[in-house]
């Protein structure tokens, strides 16, 4: 099988990494990529949201399956246009992809489909979020509407911070969301989906904030890992009937069938699961760490997806082992990130058992030298026996690699390893 991977981020590299481990893939190409991809495959320079651009791509390189990484091309439609040209795409049309980006048409869909999910208010106007910040109280929860790769969403006590976020979603677009606070652990649920069979990839938490303790400004995520220890048992199953299949059945019904990767990005409250967002994509970077204990041959797992075959999948195996990720980021990231340092120990780091560096905004500059060319930089991932064990590696890992103003936090999986998590009790269904 030929694959073609699109995107530039740890998270595709990492789906590189994955297909390239699969004997059943025989050429892989990445496009645009990275300097790290550009070790593992022939990389490619495209227009990744032009699907014409795509579509003239994948058929130059006579590929039987087109893995789409991040959202904005799904929502330019470069889905549609592969689907149209013959070409097995992983990755919804742009119209099942609105439920990534329309946060609106995400609460629409699941209350058709009766998804639990917090309570919301779809404001046109500043007086309309106020009303609705003094229905739900505090913290208040702000979403703009369209695709904000992540940086969106405010969640902040102080009114007049969440006020200042609505007025510039507001200037952007012409509506903003208002949601009720989900208090509880949150959990990335990733369901491969090809129309109208869904199957549960492994759990995962990530980290928004930039610090540690989640404190700072919210990111892209700054780590994750899998699985959940403190996950209550049958979780999975759960989201699943209550989530996830609901979801598929309903955009099937509209006639705008989802295949691809549903994320689930959900809360677990004292009122039970209940949804905080979707997005129509592998997470970054819960993909780092999720794919790593993978053993299920990647290619066909998603070609399976892509053409409708997940009901004769064989069920996904997974190694009996803790993956963690840890995000290291430019100086100044994510306000300003700086680029252009020189990035060393990458080797050092890729040469410990079980860990791989995965890369993001990395440049290879005129002198050959590695250097940064975004705020999240590497992604670290390391497997190890247990929480403790996968930590400890991604650590000493983060530990060898070094620019001028990296930073990173150093509590991720910390609380779960430490057994602190706790599911709020007492609700009322
Ligand atoms: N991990 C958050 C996201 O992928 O949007």
């Amino acid at each position: 099988m030929k694959v073609l991977v699109l995107g530039s981020g740890a998270r595709e590299h990492a789906l590189v990494t994955g297909l390239a481990a699969d004997p059943g893939v025989d050429a892989l190409y990445a496009a645009p990529g990275n300097p790290g991809m550009a070790q593992e495959c022939e990389v490619r320079s495209v227009a990744m949201t032009d699907p014409e651009a795509v579509v003239a791509l994948a058929r130059e390189l006579a590929v039987d399956l087109v893995v789409i990484g991040p959202e904005a091309p799904l929502v330019a439609g470069v889905g549609n246009a592969l689907r149209e040209a013959g070409v097995a795409v992983f990755g919804p049309d742009a119209a099942a992809a609105e439920l990534e980006g329309s946060k609106a048409f995400a609460k629409e869909i699941m209350e058709a489909a009766g998804v639990p999910t917090s309570q919301s208010v779809t404001a046109t106007s500043l007086a309309e979020c106020e009303e609705a910040f003094d229905r739900f109280g505090a913290p208040h929860v702000v979403k703009a509407d369209g695709l904000a790769a992540g940086k969106g969403v405010v969640v902040t006590s102080d009114r007049d911070e969440a006020l200042a976020h609505a007025r510039a979603c507001l200037a952007e677009a012409d509506r903003v969301v208002i949601e009720d606070f989900l208090d509880g652990p949150e959990v990335s649920l990733f369901v491969l989906c090809d129309g109208t069979t869904t199957v549960p990839l492994a759990p995962a938490q990530d980290f928004k904030r930039a610090l540690n303790g989640d404190e700072g400004p919210n990111t892209g995520g700054m780590g994750a890992y899998t699985p959940l220890p403190w996950a209550p048992e049958g979780l999975v199953e759960d989201v699943i009937a209550q989530v996830a299949q609901p979801v598929v059945d309903e955009m099937a019904r509209r006639g705008t069938p989802f295949v691809g990767l549903l994320y689930c990005g959900l809360a677990l409250t004292k009122n039970g699961i209940e949804v905080i967002e979707f997005n129509a994509r592998f997470g970054d970077p819960e993909t780092q760490a999720v794919l790593q204990r993978l053993t299920s041959p990647l290619g066909t797992v998603l070609h399976a997806a892509a053409t409708g075959e997940l009901a004769q999948l064989p069920p996904l195996e997974w190694a009996d082992k803790s993956a963690v990720t840890v995000v290291m980021a430019a100086e100044n990231y994510p306000a300003d990130p700086a680029t252009g340092d020189v990035i060393t120990g990458i080797e050092q780091a890729n040469a410990l058992e079980d860990v791989h560096v995965f890369h993001a905004g990395t440049s290879t500059a005129e002198d050959g030298e590695l250097t940064t060319s975004g705020g999240r930089v590497l992604s670290v991932t390391a497997l190890g026996a247990d929480l403790a064990d996968a930590r400890a590696r991604a650590y000493e890992a983060v530990g060898l690699i070094r620019w001028r103003g990296e930073h990173h936090r150093t509590d991720i999986a910390q609380l779960a390893e430490e057994n602190r998590i706790t599911i709020p009790q007492g609700g009322s269904r």
